[in-house]
């Protein structure tokens, strides 16, 4: 198995973690996987990411996403939907940003959950009040992921997900 297939196949939402800080250099690798997905136009990416570590802050973020609570890190992506070219098609362009955090952060020997916050209006505006952004109508908070070890008895490991039933040649 290549080592893509190995992550692909082995990611997993991770929801607990070791009380162990992930380094920064880690960190920005997931922020840089972030920003190499598709985006619907080229130098017109909506993703802008605020990396909270303060403990205070990540308590405060888990009280709107319990699963947010006891991890060493949460990013949270948030949409420029003014630096988007196409505006309504933000979540798609978040989205993509989100998975490739994901698998980097099994690329890097972490767990990550993606913790869902658009399209719920009251949750996106519980956590932009959080992270300060509440007041600027043109930055939507669209998912948290959290990244950290994974607890005692958690891991990346294969859950065969393919069904066959699901595929269509040519036509429905
Ligand atoms: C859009 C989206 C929102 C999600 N939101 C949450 C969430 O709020 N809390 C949570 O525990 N998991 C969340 N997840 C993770 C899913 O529950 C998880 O991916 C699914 O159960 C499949 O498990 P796997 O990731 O291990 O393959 C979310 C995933 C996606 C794609």
């Amino acid at each position: 198995m290549s080592d893509f297939e190995e992550i692909i196949n082995t990611r997993r939402s991770i929801r607990q973690y070791q009380d162990k800080d992930v380094d920064d250099d880690l960190i920005l690798k997931i922020l840089k996987a972030g920003m190499q997905a598709p985006g619907s136009r080229l130098g017109a990416e909506p993703w802008e990411f605020v990396v909270v570590k303060n403990k205070q802050t990540l308590a405060k973020l888990g009280e709107i996403k319990p699963r947010v609570t006891g991890a060493p890190v949460a990013i949270v992506l948030v949409a420029n939907i003014e630096r988007a070219f196409y505006k309504t098609v933000w979540q798609q362009d978040m989205g993509a940003a989100a998975e490739n955090m994901l698998l980097e952060a099994v690329n890097l020997g972490l767990g990550g959950l993606w913790n869902g916050v658009a399209p719920d209006e009251e949750r996106m505006g519980q956590i932009g009040r959080i992270i300060g952004i509440d007041e600027i109508s043109n930055l939507k908070p669209y998912c948290i992921i959290t990244v950290g070890y994974p607890a005692d008895g958690l891991e990346n490991k294969f859950m065969d997900k393919f069904d066959e039933s699901r595929i269509h040649y040519e036509k429905y």
